[in-house]
């Protein structure tokens, strides 16, 4: 870790130290005060810390960098979304990709192999309502923080389940991650160092269901397991067919949908508000949970998705993504979706 920061820091350091190259020496020291100001002034917003003036430095040019990328994307002004400078901007892409992502790719699900079932395969798309916004259902609880725990994978499956639980009892109960975080550790997920919904679907189904949040409470770091009481429980799970948007939005318009997705690219990590509309890789690192759809009044098409980042992200924590995009859907949210039955 400390050696790769190393890299990092020096890479980052190298691209600034070139870039203004042509700028006279006073315009450079103008530039790099303003710089200090404005993380100064992101520190204080954000109380941040750091432990020396070494560490604060490096901190200062690594959000520099992310500082120039933001701004220059914003200043395109070409896209339907904002990034901004938000709490992640003093962390390189490594370390938010460790402590914030989580999301493991399954092996099997790359060669192609999903579970077959989709219940939702014979339903016409024309009987769908024209926007869905499962929080208006009184089916999604309130934004969850995972904290530096890369256990994404957790709250995309929980999310999912208290949906469910729901729909099916009239009842919106908030679920436990931790239980999952500590318990489900014997296959593919391993807390947060990563994991995958559909084995926590699994999981809950073997155990007999997962306790509520109050029950076990979110710590946001590995711990052991305790027995504790199931409040809601599942059966099982399905997947949605990859690559197809179609399908995805039959499924949301039943119920909420785990989906796994490229959540380190700096798009999305910084993203602000609008509509999530593409430049984003679609190799699966992070998870989340669709809870809508629906349309803008310029016609652009939209997935409504809830993170685990806590609500001073994004859109009061959630995302819009643009829907309706061929194949692998804007950074890969159409490639393994999945849902608890
Ligand atoms: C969808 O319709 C086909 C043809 O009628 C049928 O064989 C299949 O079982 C149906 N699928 C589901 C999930 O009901």
């Amino acid at each position: 870790m400390s050696a790769s920061l190393l890299v990092l820091a020096v890479l980052v350091l190298a691209s600034v130290c070139n870039a203004p190259v042509a700028l006279g020496a006073r315009e450079l020291a103008g530039e790099d005060a303003a710089m200090a100001v404005r993380h100064e002034k992101w520190m204080a917003e954000h109380g941040r810390t750091y432990k020396d003036e070494a560490e604060k430095a490096r901190r200062l040019e690594i959000f520099r960098a992310n500082a120039k990328r933001i701004d220059s994307f914003n200043a395109a002004g070409k896209r339907s979304h904002r990034l901004a400078t938000n709490r992640f901007a003093d962390l390189t892409d490594e370390e938010f990709r460790a402590a914030r992502t989580g999301y493991k790719i399954p092996v099997v699900a790359v060669a192609g192999a999903r579970s077959g079932r989709f219940r939702y395969e014979n339903f016409s798309l024309a009987d769908a309502p024209q926007s869905k916004d499962w929080r208006m259902m009184g089916a999604v609880t309130g934004v969850k923080d995972q904290g530096e725990c890369g256990c994404c994978w957790a709250f995309s499956a929980v999310a999912a389940v208290e949906g469910l639980n729901k729909i099916r009892t009239g009842r919106l109960m908030s679920l436990s991650e931790q239980e999952l975080v500590d318990c489900d550790v014997y296959g593919n997920d391993q807390g947060c160092d990563g994991g995958l919904m559909d084995d926590a679907f699994s999981f809950i189904a073997r155990r007999g269901g997962l306790a509520s949040e109050s029950a076990y409470p979110y710590r946001g770091e590995d711990g052991s397991c305790r027995s504790s009481a199931a409040a809601a429980s599942i059966r099982g799970h399905e997947d949605v067919p990859r690559n197809n948007e179609a399908a995805l939005m039959a499924a949301v318009a039943h119920q909420p949908v785990s989906v796994a997705i490229n959540g380190g690219d700096y798009v999305f990590r910084f993203y602000d508000g609008g509509v999530l509309d593409g430049d984003c890789d679609t190799d699966l690192d992070h998870a989340i949970t669709a809870v809508g759809y629906g349309t803008m009044s310029d016609g652009t098409k939209y997935w409504l998705m809830k993170n685990s980042w806590g609500t001073s992200w994004g859109e009061g924590g959630y995302v819009r993504i643009r829907r309706g995009v061929s194949g692998e859907g804007v950074c890969g949210l159409a490639k393994l979706p999945s849902y608890p039955v």
